[in-house]
């Protein structure tokens, strides 16, 4: 009697843990993710507090966080506790609507810090960014377009493009040439009303041609 034998082998993908990343993108990750808890989380979890919030004040000390395993745990986004509550919109707590969420993209670069081992240095100059809540899908009028801005001193032109772009409106930018840096903290707010604002910060002329908005430099 001739026995078969079956022999199965297995192929055991060791998960790696970490998945290595450049230098570069290291340092593009950590700046991102200090940029995100800078404006999502400092204020009740940074160092500048007596007491902060859950006795967790050194969200800014990546370093600190990255070897806290109750926190994170290195190379392992879905076991890290800290990506498991932003990401579950556990922190910030919605009982405090002036800190939206993390959006999806911000959750993204949390998710991906992690994965890449939570590197804690910081590039030489942070990243700016700007932060928009997503157009609803048919606003009628720039009127009915909520936003959130968060931007430091950030070119005009860059700003109204990617304003333009998430919001999905018109706006043309007349000075494309020596443009002023504009900086704004502006939460949660009517579209129209944030374009005043930066108008107003960078000293430019806002005028609506329709559903258009036309911004330039005031002429000396
Ligand atoms: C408006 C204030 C507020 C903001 C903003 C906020 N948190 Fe919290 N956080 C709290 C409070 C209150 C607690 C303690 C109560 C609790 O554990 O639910 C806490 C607890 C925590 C804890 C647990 C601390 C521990 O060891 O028990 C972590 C981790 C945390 N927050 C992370 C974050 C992160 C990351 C962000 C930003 C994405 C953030 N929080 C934003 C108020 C805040």
């Amino acid at each position: 009697m001739k026995h078969l034998f079956l022999l199965l082998i297995a192929m055991t993908v060791a998960a790696s843990a970490q998945q290595p990343v450049s230098k570069d993108k290291a340092l593009d990750l950590a700046g991102n993710v200090h940029v995100i808890f800078e404006h999502k989380c400092n204020e009740c979890h940074g160092s500048q507090l007596k007491k902060p919030e859950g006795k967790f004040g050194y969200v800014l000390d990546l370093k600190r966080m990255a070897d806290k395993e109750d926190y994170v745990i290195r190379g392992k986004p879905q076991k890290s506790e800290l990506f498991r509550l932003v990401n579950e919109g556990e922190m910030p707590p919605d009982d405090h609507p002036k800190t939206p969420p993390l959006t999806g993209e911000e959750k993204d670069v949390v998710r991906r810090w992690i994965q890449a081992g939570a590197p804690h240095e910081l590039p030489a100059v942070l990243p700016k960014r700007t932060f928009t809540a997503p157009a609803p899908a048919k606003a009628k009028s720039p009127k009915d377009i909520r936003v959130t801005l968060d931007v430091r001193d950030q070119p005009a032109g860059q700003i109204f493009d990617d304003l333009a772009k998430q919001a999905h409106i018109e706006i043309a930018y007349t000075a494309p040439t020596n443009e002023p840096k504009l900086s704004i903290t502006f939460k949660n707010g009517p579209l129209n009303e944030a374009l005043d604002y930066l108008a107003l910060c960078g000293n430019l002329t806002l005028r609506w041609e329709g559903e258009k908005a036309v911004i330039g430099l005031h002429k000396p």
